[in-house]
């Protein structure tokens, strides 16, 4: 195990985090955590072992995110599984999780009903019902080898009862009379000339989860061009947003809501500005 560690950390040399990528792959194929490995420094590997772990890390060298390689990784406290067709979840997303859990626990509603736009891998749609126990959620995506990904992870989690999942543009499923207390989107927000090709790890990723349009903000527009009627009065729409495009996001979306509307920046734990909040006009009719 420490012969092995050792020699995958240089093989890995040039990367951060080098480190800690070879004992997560390691200890994943082995069913251990990093503690163990550092405490069996002494055991022999192997053949199969060695020969697994060699393939992944030949696939890391070349750029390939670890939650590819590995086939899951984790968001606010839970598994999930992930695949080639879904964007990596990042940890900043978690933001948009605390804020929307924050907004309707305020809202003192328990039986809310939420949109998740984009849902790629569902790890938002899936933590929302996990974490709101008597939320309901629709959650879209136009990718349907994603909404595979998102509906197994649902099931993982034991939350597919309470979240509908629609092949379909952004807020496309809504009927028109149709109302959430809360949409959570993380639509791609990366302008088109800042892709980065290979082997940068994002090039591993969907362009279709990535590519926000000239500026970034294309999906966010027309999203903002259907919100307003899409949300119940006092509803929460959460956005993330790239640090260096949030406030043209506010602004946008103070354009979009008019006058009554609240629109904050918030930050992530980088202290890096992240999300874009909008508490629509009115108040909210009691039941
Ligand atoms: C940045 S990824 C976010 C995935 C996931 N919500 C997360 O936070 O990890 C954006 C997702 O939006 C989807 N998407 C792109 N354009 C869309 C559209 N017009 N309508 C619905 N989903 C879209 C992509 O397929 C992708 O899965």
């Amino acid at each position: 195990v420490g012969t092995a560690l050792a020699a995958a950390r240089d093989a890995l040399h040039e990367r951060d985090g080098a480190r800690f990528d070879a004992q997560l792959l390691l200890g994943t194929i082995l069913g251990r955590n990093s503690a163990w490995l550092l405490a069996h420094e002494n055991e022999t590997l192997g053949d199969a072992v060695a020969r697994r772990f060699a393939l992944a890390l030949a696939r890391r060298a070349a750029g390939e995110p670890v939650a590819y390689i590995l086939g899951e990784t984790g968001f606010y406290g839970r598994r999930f599984e992930v695949t080639a067709a879904v964007l990596v979840p990042r940890p900043e997303s978690e933001l948009l999780v605390t804020l929307a859990v924050a907004a309707l626990r305020e809202r003192g509603d328990p039986e809310v009903r939420l949109y998740d736009v984009g849902t790629g891998s569902g790890i938002l749609a899936v933590t929302l019902a996990a974490e709101l126990r008597h939320a309901t959620l629709v959650a879209s995506d136009v990718s349907p080898a994603a909404l595979v990904c998102a509906k197994r992870n649902a099931r993982l989690h034991a939350v597919d009862g309470r979240v509908h999942f629609v092949l379909g543009d952004l807020l496309d499923a809504v009927a028109a009379e149709e109302r959430f207390a809360c949409i959570v989107a993380n639509l791609p927000y990366v302008r088109t000339r800042d892709l980065q090709p290979f082997p940068d790890p994002t090039a591993f990723e969907p362009r279709l989860a990535l590519d926000g349009g000239p500026d970034g903000l294309g999906p966010y527009r027309r999203l903002l061009a259907r919100a307003r009627t899409a949300l119940e009065p006092a509803g929460s729409l959460l956005m993330e947003a790239g640090p260096d495009s949030a406030h043209e996001l506010a602004e946008i979306s103070r354009r979009a809501f008019g006058d009554g509307a609240t629109v904050s920046v918030e930050r992530d734990y980088a202290a890096l500005e992240r999300v874009v909040r909008v508490r629509a006009p009115g108040e909210r009719h009691d039941r």
